[in-house]
């Protein structure tokens, strides 16, 4: 019998589109989701797209119990970890909700892949992790820092993992430090589905195309980029969705190991790129204005791909204008 991989948030953006891929790949996939940020008809879209359905478990990682009881009735190989928090702003308002849900949702987790002997996993962390990069593109070795709760959730999990690994040597870990993901299923059938106001720059624009929003706001036109306006490494969810197929299969093949690898293109695009290149895949004219710098961002930040290739045979291959056709489709969906 296949050996079934548990993928956490897997109702998720990223996650949703993970699963895809995973059957894609041939592998039998449970979903343990608690909806807070998603919902259950994704499966629905899920199925369309790929001829199967994916098991599926409304529940809470933090949730011990649960998660035993998982373990004990599946035959788990390999855990993707992608369910927690991830709103910067919220994370700085709400900071207790973020080490509860992110930092003791995993600490549970791994316990009890621990009790149950499962120890492959394959991590969403963040570019986050890098703070205010120091040179570009960033590599895997470059200084790490948080400037908010959420990058700090990101920060103290690849540490506790780093312990956790050279403590039992058999533990498969892959850290992913995504760079900004972007862009849907080319079916339009599942994307980004933010709650309220987005706070990414690519779902709000999506917004004003689709007439939602009146105009986008800026963040600063006064960053030393070549316009002005923030640059950043947007890489496509479905690229994405196959580097953790990619990290899967590296796990599975090679000797344990905790690997911090990057997931991005390479590539920066500002804001202003961005808006135009999304005016272009929709057709409609999208307004902004300049506004103030948001507090606490950066000015540029783009990936050094190399290690990716070397270790997992994976690069990103699809281009900015392939992530706002894709997000277009998906957003033009949406009532
Ligand atoms: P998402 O909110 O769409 O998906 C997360 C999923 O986890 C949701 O379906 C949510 O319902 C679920 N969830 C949250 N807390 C849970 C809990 N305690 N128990 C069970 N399920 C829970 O977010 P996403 O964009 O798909 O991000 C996935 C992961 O990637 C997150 O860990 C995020 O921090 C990380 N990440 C995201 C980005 C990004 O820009 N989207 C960038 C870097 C890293
Ligand atoms: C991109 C650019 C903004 C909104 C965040 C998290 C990071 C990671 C990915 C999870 C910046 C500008 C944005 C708007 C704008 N998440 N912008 N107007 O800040 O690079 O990264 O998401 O790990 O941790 O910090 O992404 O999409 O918010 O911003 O001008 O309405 O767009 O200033 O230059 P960011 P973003």
């Amino acid at each position: 019998m296949t050996r079934k991989i548990l993928v956490t948030g897997g109702t998720g953006f990223i996650g949703s589109h993970t699963c895809v891929e995973l059957i894609a790949g041939g592998y039998q996939v449970l979903v343990l989701d608690n909806l807070s940020n998603s919902r259950e008809t994704v499966l629905d879209a899920i199925e369309q797209i790929s001829g199967a359905r994916p098991g599926f478990i409304r529940g809470d990682i933090r949730d011990r119990a649960l998660l035993d009881s998982i373990f004990k009735q599946h035959d788990i190989g390999a855990v993707i970890h992608f369910a927690g928090l991830k709103a910067v702003g919220e994370s700085v308002a709400r900071p207790l909700d973020y080490h509860d849900n992110n930092v003791a949702g995993t600490v549970t987790l791994l316990q009890a892949m621990q009790q149950a002997g499962v120890r492959s996993l394959v991590f969403s962390s963040s570019a986050t992790v890098y703070g205010d990069p120091q040179q570009l593109p960033i590599p895997e070795d470059h200084p790490l820092s948080a400037t908010n709760p959420y990058g700090h959730t990101k920060l103290v999990l690849e540490e506790i993992m780093g312990q956790l690994s050279r403590s039992e040597p058999g533990w498969r870990i892959a850290l992913l430090r995504y760079f900004n993901p972007v862009g849907a299923h080319p079916s339009g059938l599942i994307g980004e589905a933010p709650q309220g106001v987005p706070n990414n720059l690519m779902p709000y624009v999506a917004q004003v195309a689709s007439g939602q929003r009146e105009r986008v706001q800026v963040f600063g036109q006064d960053y030393d980029t070549p316009d002005g306006t923030g640059v950043r490494d947007y890489i496509h969810v479905m690229d994405l969705a196959q580097g953790h197929v990619a990290a899967l299969r590296y796990l599975q093949d090679n000797e344990p190991e905790l690997l911090a690898v990057n997931l991005g293109t390479g590539r920066g695009y500002s804001v202003l790129e961005m808006i135009q290149a999304f005016a272009r895949s929709s057709g409609r004219d999208i307004p902004y204005t300049i506004a103030p710098r948001r507090p606490g961002d950066i000015a540029a930040c783009w990936a050094d791909t190399r290690l990716a290739r070397e270790k997992l045979g994976w690069t990103a291959v699809r281009d900015i204008q392939e992530m706002c056709d894709d997000a277009w489709r998906w957003q033009a969906r949406q009532s």
